[in-house]
């Protein structure tokens, strides 16, 4: 104990007789529970720590978790915390009233930067590659939220007190690179007993370099493989394919080192397969289909993309074939494997007969007149969402929180006036002029 307790008391006692480290030294910010004892399973705990100077660059994570524990930790980077520095707030999506006042993690500008999962290995960040937050930047806070899945350990007999987190490696120097997640999603459906193709494309408009260097895959149960890729000058270069049933973490990009840049174009393909005896449809439930492919990039110098997403309607509106210049994107030279499960030899084939018929038009939401369901920024907040804990992720994107709407009356207005628009924009997509809306989220 005493071995332990010495080099800590002494290098507490340098870096207070120091002050302020020198800014290219390597900072530790520890993130951990303070000893805290949840009693119901399933609690989800937060805490924050704001990050004071203008800029901090996170260069690395270092989880601190027993499995046995800690389902998970999350890093959120906040414009404001759900919680002041100081408090331990209970900040689960599914936090019961019953389990006392609780917020989410950020009151705005929701982030997520960081997740670790008892099957996810460490994530190191690739060499000079770094996040950039505070005072400076959207990201003023960071909040650590940490799941507790098995309490026992808390309850009587053992009475045991819990400091798990994360501590982040951070230096006062930019670095070179900046990372960001590029999301890829579709609306959609598909009929009973059918294999379907949702597919996605969007052209770089922006005047920004990227490199992808991994990417993640997600859909529910009905997903068979998702593809991903960069077409320039005609040419279809794969990023990354996998099937969505694997451990949905992010895996190495397939070919590292190539880039996207204005004028290129990035596509998506999930093929899903309905094994149920109803139609699917794209949706927030477990019962309804996702399709997102995730592209995580790094740029040399910043600024990451304005515009980190893009969406289609999906089946039965919109295909790769509808894309409005299909002479850039050369659908003739798209890989047979898009729908080529990895480790199989067949691609699969789609087979929807004709325009579907649907049932009824209760049961299937994104059919025209009812796509304002489907809203695109609701599936890609879902997007964000899903991307659950067994990934490890960085993910720079900006969330609008309902609950600031509500308190803002003026944001509130704000928020009704586009969204208007988008409904507006929707019905229109849903009557056929996807065209002219082409180019993600609004
Ligand atoms: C919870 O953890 C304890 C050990 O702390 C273990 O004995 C028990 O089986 C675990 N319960 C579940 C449901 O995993
Ligand atoms: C479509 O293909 C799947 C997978 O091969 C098959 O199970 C299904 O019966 C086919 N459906 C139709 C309508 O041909
Ligand atoms: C992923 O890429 C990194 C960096 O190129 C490499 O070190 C690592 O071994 C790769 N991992 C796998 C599973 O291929």
């Amino acid at each position: 104990m005493a071995s332990v307790m010495i080099p800590l008391l002494l290098s507490v006692m340098v870096s207070g007789l120091l002050g302020h480290p020198p800014p290219w030294k390597e900072q530790q910010i520890n993130m951990l529970m303070p000893g805290v004892k949840p009693t119901v399973p399933d609690t989800y705990l937060c805490k924050s720590v704001k990050m004071e100077d203008d800029h901090t660059y996170i260069t690395g994570f270092i989880p601190n978790a027993d499995a046995n524990i800690a389902h998970h930790v999350l890093l959120y980077g906040c414009e404001e915390p759900g919680a002041e520095p100081g408090r331990i707030w209970n900040c689960g999506e599914m936090a019961s009233s019953s389990a006392g006042p609780h917020a989410g993690p950020c009151r705005t500008g929701l982030n997520i930067l960081y997740a670790w999962a008892m099957e996810a290995p460490r994530l190191s960040l690739p060499p000079d590659v770094s996040f950039n937050v505070g005072q400076a930047t959207s990201t003023k806070y960071l909040v650590v939220q940490v799941h507790y899945k098995n309490v026992s350990k808390f309850l009587p007999p053992e009475n045991g007190e819990d400091h798990s987190g994360l501590t982040l490696v951070t230096t006062q120097v930019p670095s070179q690179k900046q990372a960001g997640v590029y999301i890829m999603s579709t609306g959609g459906s598909l009929p009973s007993h059918t294999v379907e193709y949702f597919e996605v494309a969007c052209e770089m408009t922006e005047d920004v370099e990227i490199f992808p260097f991994a990417f993640r895959t997600h859909a529910h149960s009905l997903g068979r493989v998702i593809s991903g890729y960069r077409i320039r000058d005609g040419v279809w270069t794969e990023i990354g394919r996998k099937d969505p049933r694997l451990p949905e973490m992010f895996y190495n990009a397939t070919n590292q080192g190539i880039s996207v840049r204005r004028g290129d174009i990035l596509a998506a393909r999930c093929t899903m397969h309905d094994t149920t005896d109803h139609t699917v449809s794209i949706g927030a439930t477990q019962k309804d289909e996702m399709c997102n492919f995730y592209i995580m990039y790094y740029v040399n110098k910043p600024p990451t993309l304005q515009v980190d997403s893009c969406f289609s309607p999906g089946p039965p509106y919109w295909y790769w074939k509808d894309y409005p210049d299909q002479e850039k994107l050369n659908l003739d030279a798209a890989p047979d494997t898009a729908s080529v499960i990895p480790g199989t030899n067949s691609p699969l084939k789609r087979n929807v007969s004709q325009a579907y018929a649907f049932e009824s038009s209760e049961e299937v939401e994104g059919v025209p007149g009812r796509f304002n369901d489907v809203l695109a920024d609701d599936i890609i907040d879902q997007a964000i969402e899903e991307l659950d804990p067994q990934s490890l992720l960085y993910l720079v994107q900006e969330l609008a929180e309902e609950e600031e709407w509500q308190q803002q009356q003026q944001q509130q207005q704000e928020a009704q006036r586009q969204e208007m628009l988008l409904r507006e924009r929707q019905r229109q997509m849903a009557l056929g002029q996807i065209p002219a809306l082409y180019g993600g989220r609004p």
